[in-house]
């Protein structure tokens, strides 16, 4: 049985993540901490299931107490999918120490352990928020304009970076997946789809933050666990920074429009001056992670927010 360590194994990519792994027959143990950013209670009801499997191991705790890590974790994992992380770009400028400590020093602690238990695969969780502004669309992997603008994003780089260093020290094969915003069941509440459509059910406003004009790349939950898994079988190369994207762009009035559909509500719109640490597009070249990894995105974003609104009303 091969076995994996799914640091955020609770939250809402990492729990699709074990559903899929556990459906497969992987030996499955998760770090989480249920840290409160949004309610642990949401993290609680995503790994319920999980709990039925005898294959699988919860263990909670903060990836920032090595001593803790050292000792209760087994190190017998055939791969490491580290996405324990402090998530969203806005309250990282409220909070960038703990985001630092979370994000750059627990991304650390995992590729020490990685180290020290010899597990030879590590795919990490990056972010599309690494490219800043880059106007040069769509985003490159190999496009060297990498100047973030938020606290958030630049812990992201820092473990890439981090990763390059354990993977040509010590041969841990390292994937950075760079991730474009993700939407679908069980998503992150704090995020614009969620939080409009339980803005719009409820009739209240909805805060549109600049002229509604910004775009997005978003991506599909189960496309995204199509290329975490690809990323864990990879082993062509010690070390790659790819783009998991839908490579096709969505403005924010486009996607309130596409709530107020599948919802069948009309949203009351509150402009807003824009909000810093926000970029006004993001767009994944996905050539790279087709080639390497054979990544297809295969859901339309209609498609996505019809499935996403069917879990919402359920
Ligand atoms: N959702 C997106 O659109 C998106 C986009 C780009 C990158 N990412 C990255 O993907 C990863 C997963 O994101 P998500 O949307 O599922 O977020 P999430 O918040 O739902 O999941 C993160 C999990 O990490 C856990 N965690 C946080 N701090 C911890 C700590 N100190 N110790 C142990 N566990 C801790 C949380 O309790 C949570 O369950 C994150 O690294 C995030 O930065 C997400």
């Amino acid at each position: 049985m091969r076995s994996v360590l799914v640091t955020g194994g609770a939250g809402f990519i990492g729990s699709h993540l074990v559903d899929r792994l556990l459906a497969e027959g992987w030996r499955v143990m998760v770090v989480d901490n249920f840290d409160p950013f949004y309610d642990p209670a949401v993290k609680r009801k995503n790994i319920a299931p999980h709990l039925e499997y005898s294959n699988y191991t919860l263990v909670e705790l903060d990836i920032r107490d090595m001593d803790t890590l050292r000792e209760r974790l087994s190190g017998e994992y055939d791969v490491i999918v580290h996405l324990a992380a402090k998530a969203g770009v806005r309250p990282s400028i409220r909070d960038p120490i703990d985001y630092q400590e979370v994000n750059v020093r627990g991304t650390q602690n995992l590729l020490e352990l990685a180290r020290e238990w010899g597990v030879k695969q590590f795919v990490f969780a990056s972010s599309s928020s690494v490219y800043g502004v880059n106007p040069n669309v769509p985003w490159r992997e190999d496009d060297c304009v990498l100047l973030p603008i938020s606290p958030y994003a630049a812990t992201k780089v820092a473990g890439e970076l981090l990763g390059h260093v354990y993977s040509h020290l010590y041969g841990i094969r390292f994937i950075a997946l760079r991730f474009f915003t993700v939407y679908g069941p069980r998503q992150r509440p704090d995020l614009a789809v969620y939080k409009f459509a339980r803005l719009m059910l409820k009739g209240e406003p909805v805060p549109v933050y600049g002229d509604g004009s910004s775009r997005r790349d978003y991506t599909y939950i189960d496309d995204i666990i199509q290329g975490v898994r690809a990323a864990m079988n990879y082993n062509a190369t010690p070390y790659e920074v790819i783009n998991l994207g839908n490579n096709s762009t969505v403005s924010l009035l486009e996607m309130i429009n596409a709530l107020e559909e599948t919802l069948g509500v009309k949203a009351k719109l509150e402009f807003l001056p824009p909000q810093l640490g926000d970029v006004p597009q993001t767009w994944a070249s996905i050539n790279k992670a087709e080639q390497l990894m054979g990544y297809i995105p295969k859901t339309e974003f209609k498609c996505g927010i019809e499935h996403f609104s069917q879990w919402l009303c359920s």
